[in-house]
């Protein structure tokens, strides 16, 4: 706590507002008595500068690009941990003793399995339905399967859907590609890890034995990771703002995959593969360089900038180390590696890049990887959800506990028509 305020002059009076001080980082104006003091509201489309919440769970340095998860750096996390203890980490807020995480990992592998009445849900879409569309559906449909955790004012029903969806996302995504491709589902098997278990599912078959290769196993380990969590974006918020109205966990976990979707947020790991490959040789660089700068054209660099970061994202080092790792490992030679390195460079040398900030994140070298391990593009953001599926059920669960929480409900600047009489159809000019 801070006894400092900010006083804001209106018409000559002084209205004001206490400053809230977290544990690192800036200091927040509190506003919530702003539209009571003054009449007025504050106007912030994006929240560039407004907090929605207080959380614990994540915290960022865009200036000097830090990522940490209940004070542990990502980079260490990425390096060291298995994605269970991040999701323990991210869910209880320490990292787990031995036996809590085994007793973790036990309860989670007992959740893998999807009601098998959810499988005819897959046979409803097209084979060339988009996997996020498909994960959309049938993740909010397990709310009508799962009834018994759809009590959020239980803490212990909460704690199960929270388990249940992050052990079946896996199966979900996974079931989304079989689809796609025609092939079986496949059951999961609970003796191998989170990711051997989800690459399993994805590319075995029920004829064979599956072997996991343990560098693909490592390398989904780290790109599950690398996007568990990341403090209010756009998904994340929209889980919150869901579930702000009481909303059961499905439901609102499938509001954020429907957010995450989109090309400017998870979807740009597909946008930037599939830019990459449109650019195909580094002779053509230049072109796509001068296109991103020229202000009537509305293509973008994707996989480049950020709202917070403002220096390179953590995240998209750890996920370069790993490109170089696994291309190498895998005897894979794709060009597309070589047009990232090549465009990376040059726009991180070009004036206009520099003058705005303008980094890799997350997305530029993700799916060069996933493309290596062999899943299809439109499966990239899908698995993107699987993984942030843990840092919505945090926040998700975080927003519910808080005594200050209350229904997320925006005011507006209202540019309409002001009150008038309605004209019956004959009588309009
Ligand atoms: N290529 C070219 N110019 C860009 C880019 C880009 N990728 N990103 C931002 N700019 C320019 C933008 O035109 C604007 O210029 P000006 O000030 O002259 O109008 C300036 O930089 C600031 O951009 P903004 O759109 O106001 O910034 P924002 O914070 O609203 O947007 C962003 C952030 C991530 C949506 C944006 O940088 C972008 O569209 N990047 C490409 C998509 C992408 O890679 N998204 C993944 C984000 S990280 C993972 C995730 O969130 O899921």
């Amino acid at each position: 706590m801070t006894d400092k305020t900010a006083t804001l002059g209106v018409d000559g009076n002084n209205h004001v507002f206490p400053i809230l001080e977290g544990s690192v980082g800036p200091e927040v104006v509190d506003i919530r008595k702003f539209y009571a003091e003054t009449g007025m509201f504050t106007y912030d489309p994006g929240f560039t500068s407004t907090g929605s919440c207080r959380s614990a769970i994540t915290y960022i340095d865009g200036e000097k690009g830090i990522l940490l998860h209940r004070g542990y750096p990502i980079d260490q996390l990425a390096e060291q941990s298995s994605f269970m203890e991040v999701a323990y980490l991210l869910l209880h807020g320490e990292l787990p003793k031995k036996d809590e995480l085994d007793k973790f990992v036990y309860t989670i592998s007992r959740h893998t399995m999807v009601h098998e009445q959810l499988a005819t849900f897959y046979r409803g879409f097209r084979r060339d339905a988009h996997p996020m569309a498909i994960m959309c559906g049938v993740v909010g449909a397990l709310s009508a399967f799962y009834h018994d955790s759809t009590d959020i004012t239980d803490p212990e029903q909460r704690m199960i859907a929270s388990h249940r969806l992050i052990a079946k996302m896996p199966t979900i995504a996974a079931m989304a590609y079989k689809y796609s491709i025609g092939q079986p589902f496949l059951y999961p098997d609970n003796s191998l890890s989170y990711t051997g278990n989800f690459l399993r599912m994805t590319f075995g078959v029920p004829a064979e034995p599956y072997r996991v290769n343990p560098i693909v196993e490592n390398a989904m380990r780290r790109i599950f990771i690398l996007h568990a969590d990341h403090e209010q974006n756009a998904s994340t918020s929209t889980v919150r703002l869901a579930g702000s109205s009481g909303a059961n966990p499905f439901a609102c976990i499938a509001s954020g995959i429907a957010c995450l979707w989109g090309p400017a947020h998870g979807g740009a790991n597909e946008a930037a593969l599939n830019m990459l490959r449109e650019i195909g040789r580094p002779e053509r660089i230049p072109e796509y360089i001068a296109r991103a700068k020229d202000k009537d054209d509305p293509f973008r660099l994707m996989g480049f900038g950020h709202r917070v970061y403002k220096n390179f994202d953590p995240r998209a080092k750890v996920m370069k180390e790993t490109a170089e790792e696994v291309l190498k490992e895998l005897g894979v030679n794709d060009p597309v590696f070589d047009v990232a390195r090549e465009l990376e460079q040059i726009a991180l040398n070009d004036e206009y890049f520099i003058e705005k900030k303008l980094y890799p994140n997350v997305d530029f070298y993700s799916g060069i990887i996933l493309s290596a391990i062999g899943f299809p593009t439109d499966m990239f953001t899908a698995l993107f959800a699987l993984a942030r599926t843990v840092g919505w059920v945090a926040q998700w669960n975080e927003m519910i506990s808080d005594p200050e929480q209350k229904i997320g409900r925006p005011r507006q600047l209202y540019v309409g028509s002001p009150q008038r009489e309605y004209v019956p159809v004959g009588q309009r000019g």
